[in-house]
């Protein structure tokens, strides 16, 4: 079956132009006919559940039940809703997103919109909005009941410093929000690269993940807790962050978080304003980097016999790009930046693994 294809006729499914509430009250900007999925034998398991296929989103792109329920449609089988806080939270003014070409190992600069997938790379800056409790206990609810059998969904996660409480307790009132709303899998996004910097990087500290994991972990006990990271200074601080997230009771990893770059526009000025000099970078230009850490995680996990389930996620534009992370040591592979520019993308894995297995199959007769 050939699926036809969406980037660059259309546009992408969120709308960069518009702000984050209005993507949420309007969008997803998609009224296309959804392909028909094909029948593959994919199953994984994820903590006892069985899910249809390894495909999945990671935090951001899904703001809401209605972007849940469109994406389960599209075939992606493991949803993650976007990182809540436990209050309403406005989070950054636009621009959120703009396109961009790097132009060292730190920096970029604004870029036009690419003409081919394979070129595809934004900063998203959002500042982690937030819906007020009221409205998540009952979207989350209902995102949930969105979700076929063979589907499951994780809520992300994050703490908030100074809100009358320990940034600590924040985490884990966050914690219990998602919990209280029905929550089956909860990520704690301990690497969100548009916050302060010791929000932002508590992944790198070992301390820091054995104490707000271990409290997490408790508070949702039974849930099984995910740990969102960004990508390591080193093989060795991400061996003994992930030795102390094993002893703390986390039982997954989530990476990468978008890569933080200075983005600059043609004047050399801070593209986001002089407040956001930095931003995460995402879409194909950080693929390389979060095949390393797959690899570099699952080596660690082997070898330290870890007991977690590793997702992979950064650069996923593709649909062979799921299996460059499935074949490094992921057992779900996701997309954020790619789905929404191609809303097909799982689809089109779909297909090619059912092509992949009737070519097999005629071949052996
Ligand atoms: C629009 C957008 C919003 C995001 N928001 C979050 C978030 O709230 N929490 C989080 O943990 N990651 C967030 N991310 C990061 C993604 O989950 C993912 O780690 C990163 O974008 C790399 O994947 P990609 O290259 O497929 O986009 C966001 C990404 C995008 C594109």
């Amino acid at each position: 079956m050939h699926i036809p294809d969406w980037f660059p006729d259309h546009p992408p499914i969120y709308d960069i132009e518009k702000t984050y509430l209005e993507n949420a009250s309007d969008g997803p900007y998609f009224n296309a006919k959804i392909p028909e999925r094909p029948k593959t034998d994919r199953c994984v398991d994820f903590f006892g559940c069985r899910l249809n296929s390894p495909l999945g989103i990671p935090a951001g792109p899904l703001l809401n039940a209605r972007w849940i329920a469109l994406a389960a449609k599209l075939g992606f089988d493991l949803l993650t809703y976007k990182t809540i806080r436990s209050f309403a939270h406005p989070g950054h003014q636009l621009p959120n997103m703009i396109y961009v070409k790097p132009s060292s190992e730190e920096s970029a600069f604004v870029s036009e919109e690419p003409n081919r997938l394979e070129d595809l790379m934004l900063t998203n800056s959002f500042g982690m909005p937030s819906r007020s409790p009221e409205f998540l206990l009952e979207d989350i609810d209902r995102a949930n009941r969105s979700l076929a059998p063979g589907q499951a969904m994780i809520v992300s996660i994050v703490g908030t410093p100074n809100q009358g409480v320990s940034f600590l307790q924040d985490f884990v009132r966050a914690a219990e929000l998602a919990k209280a709303a029905g929550a089956k899998f909860i990520e704690a996004n301990l690497s969100c690269p548009n916050v302060g910097k010791a929000e932002g990087q508590l992944y790198t500290n070992p301390d820091a993940v054995y104490e707000f994991a271990h409290a997490i972990a408790k508070a949702i006990h039974p849930i099984p807790l995910i740990l969102k990271t960004g990508v390591f200074p080193s093989a060795e601080n991400m061996r003994t962050a992930l030795e102390a997230a094993a002893r703390a009771g986390a039982k997954g990893i989530c990476g990468i978080n978008s890569v933080s770059y200075h983005v600059v526009d043609q004047n050399g000025k801070p593209a986001l304003g002089e407040h956001r000099p930095t931003s995460g970078v995402c879409g194909a230009g950080i693929r390389e980097k979060a095949v390393d850490f797959i690899r570099t995680a699952s080596s660690i996990i082997r070898k330290e016999k870890l007991d977690f389930e590793l997702l992979g996620c950064g650069g996923v534009v593709l649909a062979e790009h799921f299996d460059e992370l499935l074949s490094t040591g992921a057992k779900i592979a996701m997309s954020a930046t790619g789905m929404m520019w191609d809303p097909f993308l799982a689809l089109r894995h779909h297909w090619k693994q059912a092509h992949d297995k009737t070519k097999a199959h005629s071949l052996s007769l």
